[in-house]
């Protein structure tokens, strides 16, 4: 067999895994999720959440996928032959092409509303601009030709492979993206009245900490981190073991913080320069943002900017996923990289097809209250996502041997780490880690 595809370098990794990690969620919800639970506070507790307990999850699956060196299925074929530890494999794949499927309707819209914005489309009116983005999403056709471009054109960086691919990609897309999101930042301060928006994401209020805002942090982290795809899995497969799992790993969340918070000062204080009461999610993006845009000296260009970072954004995350499923097929199937890119899309498409027209044509098609696009959303994230994570800690921590742990995160003793950091490590993933897991997913059921 032909040798596997890998990484060139760790700054090639790193901007990987940050492309994984950096999508939608630093964009629309992060933001919004610090203004409501008190500024600072919720980025206290976040950190400490990313840290003690995302991160030991985050090791897990990059020191199986990468000891493993194989797709998430074929993984535990190799590392615990035998055993029904495939199943992570199962519940990892069927994941991504569910998100894919109706990541990929709204990277459409991201991608549609780049196009609208290089022909300067937006209008001071709001209410038209509610208009157009119900119109935008509802329309039976077009989301449907723009959501198909945005999966060939992850398709097409895919093809070239790992390193002549994503880390290529991934190597100028991520810097520019954070250039672009700064300068974006920098003028949204500048406004008039930006500095309400300011205080809304940093001044402190342990008022407004309660219960929900530990369980909010938590899914956050989880989603925000890409853990409990297998994603994270598949891209440590083709990573090289001198590389340090444990320094990778922080690096990537500490960049993917870094992402969200300007994210949040990108955003905020323009929201709050006009009086518009913050919200989260499509709304702010597709709507409120286009407003405010369409108001602001120069405002035509930044949307033009706003917007590629959102597709950016948007497409990295989105290799991520296909390239789960593509490793897979290609490796299972034993099939060329190409046609494996092929089926990959021709799923996700076929699926997605229906996410969009969920939105119009078919919105009245419900099972559980959910129209399509969601009843996906829920059923990956609420169970798939935190069962993937919650069967990864369970096999580092309970089917894995303590010494093939050590010698994995260690890089064979390359790497040292205090005794007691690893022991903690290994206890986090043990019994923390499930346990916390078991609540969300319980809590997210009720
Ligand atoms: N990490 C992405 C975000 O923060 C979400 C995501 C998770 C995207 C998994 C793809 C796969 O938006």
């Amino acid at each position: 067999m032909s040798q596997r595809d890998s990484f060139a370098s760790k700054f090639g990794v790193l901007v990987a895994m940050a492309g994984s990690a950096i999508g939608l969620g630093n964009l629309w919800r992060f933001p919004y999720l610090v203004g409501t639970n008190g500024g600072a506070a919720f980025i206290i507790i976040y950190l400490a959440i990313v840290f003690l307990l995302a991160l030991p999850i985050m090791y897990s699956e990059f020191l199986i996928g990468r000891r493993a060196q194989s797709n998430v299925f074929g993984a535990f074929k190799k590392l615990a032959p035998g055993s029904h530890w495939g199943v992570i494999g199962v519940l990892s794949i069927l994941c991504c092409v569910l998100v894919l499927s109706f990541y990929s309707v709204v990277g459409g819209w991201t991608l549609d509303y780049l196009v609208k914005s290089l022909a300067f489309k937006f209008t001071s009116e709001s209410a038209q601009l509610d208009g157009l983005f119900e119109q935008t999403i509802t329309s039976s056709v077009r989301p449907l030709i723009f959501m198909f471009l945005f999966v060939a054109l992850s398709g097409t960086i895919l093809l070239s492979g790992v390193k002549e691919g994503i880390e290529k990609y991934s190597k100028v897309l991520m810097p520019l993206l954070f250039v672009m999101v700064v300068i974006i930042a920098v003028r949204s301060v500048m406004l008039p009245g930006a500095m309400a928006g300011l205080e809304f994401l940093f001044k402190p209020d342990f008022s407004k900490v309660t219960s929900t805002t530990f369980l909010d942090a938590l899914g956050q982290a989880f989603l925000s981190l890409s853990v409990g795809f297998g994603i994270i899995f598949t891209y440590a497969s083709y990573v090289k073991r001198e590389v340090n799992v444990v320094s990778m790993s922080q690096q990537t969340a500490i960049t993917d913080t870094v992402f969200a918070i300007i994210a949040g000062v990108a955003i905020m204080p323009a929201v709050f320069s006009f009086g518009i009461s913050p919200g989260q999610g499509p709304g702010l993006v597709f709507v409120t943002l286009p407003y405010i845009f369409s108001q602001i000296p120069l405002g035509g260009i930044l949307a033009i900017l706003f917007f590629f970072v959102l597709f950016i954004a948007a497409i990295t995350s989105a290799i991520s996923l296909l390239e789960v499923i593509v490793a897979y097929i290609v490796e299972e199937f034993h099939i060329r990289r190409k046609n494996g890119i092929f089926w990959a899309v021709g799923i996700v498409l076929f699926l997605g097809i229906f996410c969009s027209l969920s939105q119009g044509l078919l919105a009245e098609v419900k099972l559980f209250g959910n129209n399509i696009f969601d009843l996906f959303d829920k059923f990956s994230s609420n169970i798939l996502m935190p069962l993937g994570a919650l069967l990864i800690v369970l096999y580092v921590g309970w089917g894995m041997k303590r010494a093939d742990f050590t010698d994995e995160i260690t890089s064979g003793g390359k790497h040292g780490f205090s005794k007691w950091f690893l022991n903690y490590v290994y206890w986090s993933i043990k019994y923390l880690a499930p346990l916390v897991i078991g609540v969300i997913m319980i809590r997210s059921l009720l």
